[in-house]
């Protein structure tokens, strides 16, 4: 088969690396990808806001099947709109998406549902939200509604920061805002649990646990994601009970009650305290640098799995991991996520040879006159796979050492909480 994997982040550079290991593979193009998809398949640079363009090169190259990685162009409706044009696309339409799309969406069918999540309001402009605000308990959380990249969720610890984050967000900075979500802080640990929906019926895609901030410690500004491992240590027999009987069933009854299916990866980022989950947020797609740590233990074929999914054949497979543990480091430019330097050569890359246990999975990186740049934040993943945690975070720390790039920085504390105790 001929495939297209749409982004260009680690997580996609992950999806290429095991979808290539399939016998059901024949070529594999990813738009727009990265210095590393580009030894797998073939990189095509393409627009992904382009619907058109996107559709013209699948239909001219006889694509079977479209893979999307990131959020964006699922809920800008990329799916109904090549479905449309008769193209296989693995991944949810514009109106499921509006999970990930809108958290008051989401907050709206937890609420009809009974879906533990954190108790929440929503207001319409300032002045209601400020009234709200008025001698609540603190710290509350103040969320823009639509997607902004990690970035429009507010921890807010007194007044003064909660009215700042609320006149932020009515004032556009994550776009249009007609209306704002404020929260119950949760206490807690975070997991993010993943299944694979054929829309008649969905299998676990195993655990995993990110590190969101800039920081040692989890501490700083937020970003796409420093580091993350799987499985994550928090899940057992019991939980996961909880959350598919809570959570993730629930959320698809209520995607059939609007006439709709779910295809694709479901995300669900959870809070666990004293063995209950409560849903966080969803996201419609794998989680990045989650992608990173899963994929590798997955002893299934994920083409296959795919494959069955679009056709809603999903039933019949089985899903086989690996009983190893994962970790994932990722190397950024020095200034993300604030400003960093683009075009920077990463002279040693060539150099450092991956195994079957130690690999690297390409994020900002492109390919000129031979050389590999950076030219995004996150650049490099280092992963890791091992019979625990800190061989693992070793093992990638040492890779990491060994390319000493001199424009990167990385947190060597990912898996603190499951490794230093
Ligand atoms: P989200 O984009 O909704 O995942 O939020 C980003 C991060 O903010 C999450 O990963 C949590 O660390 C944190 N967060 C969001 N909502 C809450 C909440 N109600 N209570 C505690 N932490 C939260
Ligand atoms: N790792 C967080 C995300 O993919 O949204």
């Amino acid at each position: 088969m001929k495939i297209a994997i749409l982004g260009s982040g680690g997580r996609e550079h992950a999806l290429a690396v095991q979808i290539s290991k399939s016998k059901k593979l024949d070529k594999v193009y990813c738009i727009p990808g990265n210095a590393g998809t580009d030894s797998i398949g073939k990189n095509v640079n393409l627009e992904l806001d382009n619907f058109d363009e996107i559709y013209r090169f699948i239909k001219n190259e006889k694509i079977d099947l479209v893979i999307v990685g990131p959020e964006k162009p699922l809920v800008n409706g990329i799916v109904d709109y090549l479905n449309k044009k008769n193209i296989k696309v693995f991944g949810p339409n514009q109106k499921v998406a509006q999970l990930e799309g809108s958290k008051i969406f989401t907050k709206k069918i937890c609420e009809k549902y009974n879906i533990p999540t954190a108790n929440f309001g929503i207001f319409k402009d300032k002045e209601e939200t400020f009234k709200f605000l008025q001698n609540r308990k603190m710290p509350l959380v103040i969320k823009a509604d639509g997607l902004a990249a990690g970035k429009g969720v507010y921890i807010c610890k007194d007044i003064e920061s909660s009215k700042n984050a609320v006149i932020e967000i009515f004032n556009g900075k994550f776009g249009k805002a007609d209306q704002i979500l404020v929260e119950e802080f949760l206490e807690g640990d975070e997991m993010s649990y993943f299944v694979i929906s054929d829309g008649l019926c969905f299998k676990s895609f195993n655990t995993a646990q990110d590190h969101k901030r800039v920081g040692e410690g989890d501490t700083g500004k937020n970003t796409g994601g420093m580091g993350s491992y799987a499985p994550s240590k928090l899940i057992n027999k019991n939980l996961e009970e909880k959350i598919i009987n809570r959570i993730i069933k629930p959320t698809l009854t209520a995607i059939k009650d609007m006439g709709q299916m779910y295809n694709g990866f479901l995300y669900a980022g959870l809070m666990i305290k004293d063995n209950e989950p409560y849903l966080i947020e969803y996201n419609v797609r794998m989680g990045d640098p989650e992608c990173q740590t899963i994929l590798p233990l997955l002893k299934s074929d994920l083409l296959d799995l795919i494959i069955a999914s679009c056709s809603n054949n999903l039933k019949e497979k089985n899903i086989e991991w690996f009983e190893k543990k994962s970790l994932c480091i990722v190397l950024c430019s020095k200034g993300y996520p604030e400003s960093y330097k683009k075009n920077i050569d990463i002279p040693n890359l060539q150099k450092i040879k991956s195994s079957n246990n130690n690999f690297i999975y390409h994020a900002g990186t492109k390919i000129s006159d031979n050389a590999i740049l950076a030219v995004g934040g996150r650049v490099l993943n280092f992963v890791s796979i091992s019979d625990n945690y800190l061989d693992s975070r070793n093992e990638a720390i040492n890779q990491i050492e060994k390319l000493n790039w001199k424009n990167g920085f990385y947190r060597s504390d990912i898996g603190f909480k499951v490794i230093d105790k």
